[in-house]
């Protein structure tokens, strides 16, 4: 059975729960890893048919040490490594030739004006392209009630349903279980 991996960053849960939910999404036709950044492997299973990648939006962005440094700072998170998240995997990891992939990020529920300045999941797109990846499907933004969550009611039901889609796209043909 092909694979797919999922690679998080979360300062508070709410991104990590989304990506737990994809997993089970995607379950249906993979086989599924899921891994926060700072354990995630540099070199991808020549297996691993998609890829998805999701983290918090950090001052319209991804996360980055300076970011980081405020949530500590400021709403009292706990980073076990300030210096490494997502951004900073996605600029060290080599993918197999062929490898799909689809980005996330959550936010909080701004008005439309100000969330077409958040660029969070476009970053993650634009660093899975350059590391030779296909996008499988468009990025996709999961909401929060506020800085601290929770998600909004529905969104970890969503996030399940979007990984299912995904693995219909990239596993068309479900493997029948042998009996
Ligand atoms: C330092 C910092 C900056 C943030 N900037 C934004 C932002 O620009 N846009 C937004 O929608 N949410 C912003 N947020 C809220 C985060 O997106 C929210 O905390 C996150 O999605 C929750 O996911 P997590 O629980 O996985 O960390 C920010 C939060 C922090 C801590």
């Amino acid at each position: 059975m092909a694979g797919a991996l999922v690679v998080y960053e979360s300062v508070v849960g709410d991104a990590r729960r989304v990506a737990m939910a994809v997993a089970h999404g995607l379950c249906s036709r993979l086989e599924v890893d899921v891994a926060c950044a700072r354990e995630a492997p540099m070199l991808l299973p020549a297996d691993v048919r998609l890829l998805v990648v999701g983290g918090p939006a950090h001052a319209f962005g991804m996360p980055r040490p300076a970011t980081r440094e405020g949530a500590v700072r400021d709403h009292a998170a706990v980073i076990p490594d300030v210096p490494f998240g997502l951004h900073e995997w996605l600029g060290a990891v080599r993918l197999p030739r062929g490898t799909q992939a689809a980005a996330f990020d959550t936010r909080t529920d701004l008005p439309v004006l100000l969330t077409t300045l958040d660029h969070a999941a476009r970053t993650e797109e634009t660093l899975l392209r350059r590391l030779g990846a296909t996008l499988a499907a468009p990025a996709e933004h999961f909401l929060i009630a506020d800085v601290a969550g929770p998600l909004v009611d529905g969104e970890e039901d969503r996030a399940r349903r979007w990984g299912q889609a995904l693995a219909e796209l990239v596993a068309p043909h479900r493997i029948p279980v042998r009996g």
